[in-house]
């Protein structure tokens, strides 16, 4: 009898200890403190980084007073970036660092143009920050830029609206998206394609590493005898793919290909986070989370 009463004793003074731990590290409320992280995959070319500083002038005018800082999501563009002598963090980096600094509640914005690996691993690894004790008390992740019908709409729109002003009738456009084999979202460039097309079927979408590619989309051009051709790259910023791949002079690249096919090619090469319409989108994407911090 007098065992088991010491032995409710001792469970008592356990749960009043934790109870009193629990109390000391969560009791008094820290004071808020927000913080934006923009998180984009990143590119190598110095030039094509001029699009990132667009976004942030507009993310800052649009929240103003809270902390807007970087992260880059491609480890082989921070390796090849930090041979030119520029450091960049990734979002687990530029997160453990926003804890160290006592901020409470973090909006990361996925500045990728679809929901595949980039996002999903930002995703992933942003939520167990939020695991983490005495950390943040939230941190939420803004979807990337095509994440719903209207979104599609919007982007299919800002697009056609930033054609060169010369494009003549009978002139077809080719958005050059980074597509993607490893994920499923890979699918979302098929519904743009067919957005595009619904609003000008002229107008067309293509991919680098995923489905539609341009060979798929030359037969298309072809059939309709177009002559002539804008490429514009459907990617955050017109970095090596756009430079290279798109409008570079190597036989494989894009106007290569069409160019012996006889279509003549104009590159556009202003990548998609410079164009304000299609900015607002990802902004209200960073809006949304944030409204949950009220
Ligand atoms: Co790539």
């Amino acid at each position: 009898m007098k065992r088991q009463w010491l032995m409710v004793l001792g469970l008592a003074c356990l749960i009043v200890l934790t109870a009193v731990n629990g109390f000391a590290a969560h009791g008094e409320k820290r004071q808020e403190k927000k913080a934006i992280l923009l998180a984009a995959f990143g590119t190598t070319v110095p030039e094509a980084q001029k699009a990132f500083d667009q976004v942030e002038a507009r993310v800052k005018q649009a929240f103003p007073g809270i902390e807007v800082r970087w992260a880059y999501t491609s480890s082989i563009v921070r390796a090849k970036v930090a041979k030119q002598g520029k450091v960049l963090l990734s979002p687990e980096s530029a997160l453990a660092k926003l804890m160290e600094d006592g901020y409470t509640h973090v909006a990361v914005l996925s500045l990728h143009t679809i929901p595949g690996e980039e996002f999903h691993n930002l995703n992933q690894n942003a939520r167990l920050f939020g695991q983490m004790l005495d950390g943040f008390e939230k941190i939420l992740v803004a979807r990337p830029l095509l994440s719903s019908r209207e979104d599609m709409e919007r982007v299919a729109k800002a697009m056609l609206k930033n054609i060169p002003a010369g494009r003549k009738p009978g002139d077809a456009v080719v958005l050059m998206g980074h597509g993607t084999e490893k994920h499923p979202s890979d699918a979302i460039y098929l519904a743009l394609y067919h957005t595009l097309q619904e609003m000008d079927p002229n107008a067309y979408t293509a991919t680098v590493e995923g489905y539609p590619t341009i060979k798929d989309i030359l037969p298309k051009l072809k059939e309709k005898k177009v002559k002539k051709v804008y490429l514009m790259p459907f990617m955050a910023v017109a970095g090596d793919h756009a430079r290279n791949d798109m409008a570079g002079d190597e036989p494989d690249s894009w106007k290569s290909i069409l160019g012996k096919e006889g279509l003549t090619c104009e590159a556009v090469l202003k990548g998609t986070a410079e164009i304000p319409e299609v900015v607002d989108i990802w902004v209200d994407h960073l809006r949304l989370v944030l409204d949950h911090f009220q």
